[in-house]
């Protein structure tokens, strides 16, 4: 996968620019502030519909603007180009298109365009909440399968009517309509054991891309991660467990105002040499796990989508010691298209990264800006 060209109108600072891009080594040079991490995030929210920073596009228009536009060409393994035009108008929603031809939903898109994006905020996939951790385990698995998409969306929809009137019944008393609450329960345990199914198969492969990415770099310490379902699922049929779980949970839910039991509350969690990372582990010890997590993302959808995804690293000499982030740029050139943010070209190069040569460009983040 690679992508082109890409244009921006009133997406953050930039008012109406267009750039094209290496198809090898990209490197987004400027100060801070120069616009760098915003083609990043232009670039992913083309493929993913939105942006990895936020979710609100009033952030994304332009200081004074009621809306942005973002066209990108990207071009896939066979040569193929497509065009994707993303347009949010003020009171309108977002209208995404793919060569010219609108899209309904996102899972139309999702998997289309592989990234693989390591910006500062990615830290939290190690060191925050279990919610991090199964947001980027629904991206990584809806990328390979739409359907997976398409269940935790109306899982979601689902859950977030229980809870209205979980919270309804708590809060103000309001009687529960029980008959309502055990259709949704019925719908929730079938999705639940397809989301379930999904999970447990992929989550197995994906371990194992893991634990070969982090043993390159590190063979001292083991790396283990878990998916621990929220229900149960053995010694019985899955949709039937998850619909006895629900019915002994209600309960509690209409205790607590809210769905206690459920694939959304379904936790993973990676141990170094057995212990919790997230409670035990060293700034080091993080930060190579979550490498080691990004190359095996990076592996798992080039296994599925047989594209290779476009590597997105933001401020990594910033973030990462110079060995490591030598070794992933090095590992990655040659056969993936990366773009790579830095202020400091002298650094790059102190660092030993070739900068010069056919296969990378450089682009002045606030250059752009200043001819745009
Ligand atoms: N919606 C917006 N409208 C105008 N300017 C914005 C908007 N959002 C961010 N900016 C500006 O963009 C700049 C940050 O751009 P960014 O891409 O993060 O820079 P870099 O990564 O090069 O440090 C800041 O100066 C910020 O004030
Ligand atoms: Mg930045």
């Amino acid at each position: 996968m690679l992508i082109k060209t890409l244009t921006m109108i009133n997406f953050r600072k930039y008012e109406q620019v267009s750039m094209e891009f290496g198809y090898h080594t990209n490197i987004l040079h400027g100060e801070n502030g120069a616009g760098k991490t915003t083609i990043l995030e232009a670039i992913h929210s083309l493929a993913y519909t939105r942006s990895f920073k936020t979710r609100l596009d009033a952030d994304l228009s332009r200081h004074g603007q009621a809306g942005y536009q973002l066209k990108g060409l990207f071009s896939d393994h066979h040569g193929t180009d497509h065009e994707v035009r993303l347009k949010v108008e003020s009171s309108r929603k977002k209208l995404v298109s793919v060569n010219k031809k609108g899209l309904t939903s996102r899972a139309q898109i999702i998997g289309k365009f592989p990234l693989v994006s390591l910006t500062p905020e990615d830290g939290d996939l190690t060191f925050g909440s279990p919610e991090t951790r199964r947001l980027f385990f629904n991206k990584l698995l809806s990328q390979v399968d739409s359907l997976y998409l398409e269940n935790l969306q109306t899982y979601a929809r689902i859950l977030k009517q229980r809870n209205a009137m979980l919270q309804d019944y708590a809060n103000n008393g309001t009687a529960l309509d029980r008959v309502l609450i055990s259709t949704l329960d019925d719908q929730r345990a079938s999705i639940s054991a397809k989301l379930h199914d999904v999970r447990s198969q992929y989550i197995a492969e994906f371990k194992q891309l893991l634990y070969g990415s982090y043993e390159q770099m590190e063979q001292e310490k083991v790396l283990k991660m878990a998916f621990i379902s929220n229900v149960r699922i053995t010694g019985g049929e899955p949709e039937s467990l998850y619909r006895r779980a629900y019915q002994d949970s209600l309960n509690e839910d209409m205790r607590k105002g809210t769905t206690t039991r459920g694939p959304h509350r379904d936790i993973f969690t990676f141990f170094l040499n057995t212990k919790d990372l997230r409670k035990f582990g060293s700034q080091g010890e993080h930060k190579l796990v979550l490498v080691a997590i990004k190359f095996a993302e990076g592996h798992f959808l080039e296994n599925h989508l047989h594209e290779a995804p476009v590597f997105l690293l933001d401020d990594l000499f910033a973030e990462l010691d110079v060995k490591r982030s030598l070794m992933i740029v090095e590992s990655l050139q040659g056969n993936h298209q990366i773009f790579i943010t830095t202020t400091d070209m002298a650094d790059l190069r102190n660092h030993g990264l070739k900068v010069e040569g056919d296969t990378l460009q450089v682009i002045d983040a606030g250059a752009i800006q200043a001819h745009g």
